[in-house]
């Protein structure tokens, strides 16, 4: 009998990923989205991918009649709970709209599955639960915070609710995945990043540059303590990390309680290193100028990956060149998004 995953945040850019990942490794899907960071065009590209629509729910986790709804329609075997805002400076200038909806949707979610008594969730968590770490690679049982925005709050809170959940219903099974930093896209070029506006992130906006949507890159900082001054951390694949949702829902069948894990490649690669790799896979000089650091910004952040091998039988395999030109391709196919 092939189990049902609901997907929240499924049409998102880590959600799509991990639902064609999902359907290609036999499961049922129901996508469940508001929307808010991406476009219902993009379940057709799942269907073109995997040959299999996904259902689909247009609904906010925030509507708690709207997520009964979903899980009394349809027998779920899991929950992957991607749904939540995720911009790091947006958070700062908008902290109630990031908790409220980054803590109460998700508050909302858990009792729906406990109450349709669905026990096993992998939670969408991130390296900024670890704030600025005392060393890298950073290990899962590094001590966590203090966090340096509302987003990564956000994440940090969830996890503590998750943990006093865990405590007082033995029966959920819960996996929380930290990312580090997801880049790239799907190697069709299909799916991918489509920033909501200026992009906060360094891979989409190097590929904005790419196109001449943007005229150069700003890179926050040279006088970091990093072998060439410029911010060091672990990119990540987003294919790769679509893989490690696959292992941690095997993972979360097979037992109860709560893990954290690491999704990284224990890798870290600095800015000028990103810039330089995708001027090679773009074929184009990317401008630059050095400015001022970003507030919050930490020096250095990359994985310790050694647990991800041994409970999830997970490690990422794409390299660097690969991810910046599966990002070069989806950029380049997709100069507007998918609006289609
Ligand atoms: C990477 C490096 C910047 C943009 C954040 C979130 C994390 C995750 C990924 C959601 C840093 C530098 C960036 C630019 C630059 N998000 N940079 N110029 O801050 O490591 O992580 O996004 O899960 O949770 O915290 O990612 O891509 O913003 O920055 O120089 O225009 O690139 O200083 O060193 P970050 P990022």
């Amino acid at each position: 009998m092939k189990k049902t995953i609901l997907v929240t945040g499924g049409t998102g850019y880590i959600g799509s990923h991990t639902c064609v990942e999902l359907i290609q490794a036999g499961y049922d899907v129901v996508i469940l989205d508001n929307l808010y960071n991406s476009s219902k065009a993009v379940l057709k590209r799942i269907e073109t991918i995997t040959g299999v629509l996904p259902k689909f729910y247009e609904t906010d986790i925030l509507d708690a009649e709207g997520l009964d709804q979903v899980f009394s329609e349809n027998h779920l075997d899991a929950v992957i709970h991607f749904a939540g805002y995720k911009a790091v400076g947006e958070s700062v200038s908008k902290p109630l709209t990031y908790y409220q909806n980054n803590i109460a949707g998700s508050l909302n979610l858990y009792e729906t599955m406990k109450r349709h008594q669905v026990y096993n969730l992998v939670f969408s968590s991130s390296a900024t639960v670890y704030g600025d770490p005392a060393s890298v690679p950073i290990r899962e049982d590094f001590l966590l915070g203090p966090t340096t925005n509302p987003y990564g709050t956000s994440k940090l809170y969830n996890e503590q609710i998750l943990r006093d959940l865990s405590k007082a219903e033995p029966e959920f099974s819960i996996v929380l995945l930290r990312y580090f930093n997801p880049i790239g896209a799907h190697h069709s070029g299909l799916i991918g990043e489509v920033p909501n506006g200026i992009p906060n992130n360094l891979l989409p906006y190097i590929a904005q540059v790419a196109i001449g949507k943007r005229d150069y890159l700003s890179v926050f900082g040279s006088d970091y303590s990093t072998p060439d001054g410029t911010g060091v951390r672990d990119y990540i694949h987003v294919v790769d990390l679509a893989l490690g949702h696959i292992k941690a829902i095997e993972y979360a069948f097979g037992r109860k309680g709560i893990d954290a894990v690491n999704l990284g490649t224990g890798h870290g690669y600095s800015v000028l290193q990103i810039k330089d790799a995708f001027q090679k896979a773009c074929g184009k000089k990317i401008a630059f100028k050095i400015v001022d650091r970003r507030p919050g910004d930490i020096a250095e952040c990359y994985a310790d990956t050694t647990k991800a091998k041994e409970v999830l039988g997970w490690s990422a395999k794409y390299d660097i060149d690969t991810m910046c030109q599966d990002s070069w391709r989806f950029q380049s196919q997709n100069p507007d998004g998918i609006n289609d």
